[in-house]
């Protein structure tokens, strides 16, 4: 499944902006006339509507950039309960199944000219109870990665282990995204220092957005900061 063009959507750990970025990404490309697709292989958290049960991202991301597409060929396994997949899988009855992915994959690299894939929190998250992990997945598809790390205390040493742990793996970390950043000083100065040891160019610093929430889709001033990217 490798040899598509698109990119991989990987974050220091949950909740530091992966969606966020995603829906911008998306938003920019369709804006210049690319054709993207998103894909989420595993989501957890969602909401049930009257025509089933749909993720909070593949949501956000398509109100964002007007993106849209079946989510059973984008977003195929969707967990309600916002736990590891491994754990989620065990409480809800049905298990990744890395074939299906693959299929989709297959068939979303065919229609659309480039794809961007949302990950499932970090590198080292297994998906399956017998621990296939997220990494392997990125393996498999032959993607490079842009890394979506935080800005605040304890970035470094995320951002660090993750861009070790990937080069060990043998996956290119094409950028770092930084989501989330005050204007601290602090702030400035973990990225500064991720950027000379880490030597990764930093792609991106998106600050913190008033009202922005992927649950409640509310988009705040997303589309503006991006066009200023
Ligand atoms: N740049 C930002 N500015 C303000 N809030 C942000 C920003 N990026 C993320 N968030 C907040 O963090 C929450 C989780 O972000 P999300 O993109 O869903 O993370 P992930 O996909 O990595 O789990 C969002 O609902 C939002 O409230
Ligand atoms: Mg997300």
């Amino acid at each position: 499944m490798s040899g598509a063009k698109g990119i991989y959507i990987i974050g220091t750990d949950t909740d530091v902006g992966k969606t966020v970025v995603c829906a911008g990404l998306m938003y920019l490309l369709k804006s210049k006339g690319y054709d993207p697709c998103y894909f989420k292989p595993v989501s957890s958290g969602g909401r049930d509507t009257e025509n089933g049960f749909f993720s909070y991202d593949a949501s956000f991301v398509k109100a964002v950039s007007g993106f849209d597409e079946d989510d059973n060929m984008i977003n195929p396994f969707r967990f309600r309960i916002p736990v590891s997949p491994h754990l989620a899988s065990e409480m809800e009855g049905f298990a990744v199944d890395k074939e299906i992915i693959r299929d989709r994959y297959n068939k979303l690299i065919e229609k659309y000219r480039y794809i961007v894939v949302e990950g499932c929190g970090g590198l080292a998250v297994p998906l399956t109870k017998d621990g296939y992990l997220q990494f392997q997945l990125v393996k498999e598809m032959g993607l490079g990665c842009i890394l979506i790390s935080r800005t605040t205390l304890g970035t470094i040493n995320h951002t660090l282990l993750t861009v070790s742990f990937a080069q060990n793996a043998g996956i290119p970390i094409k950028g770092i995204v930084f989501s989330g950043f005050s204007g601290d000083d602090a702030e400035r100065d973990n990225i500064e220092t991720i950027r000379h040891l880490t030597k990764v160019p930093v792609i991106g610093v998106i600050p913190k957005i008033e009202g922005i929430n992927v649950e409640d889709k509310a988009l705040g001033e997303l589309k503006s900061v991006f066009e200023k990217q």
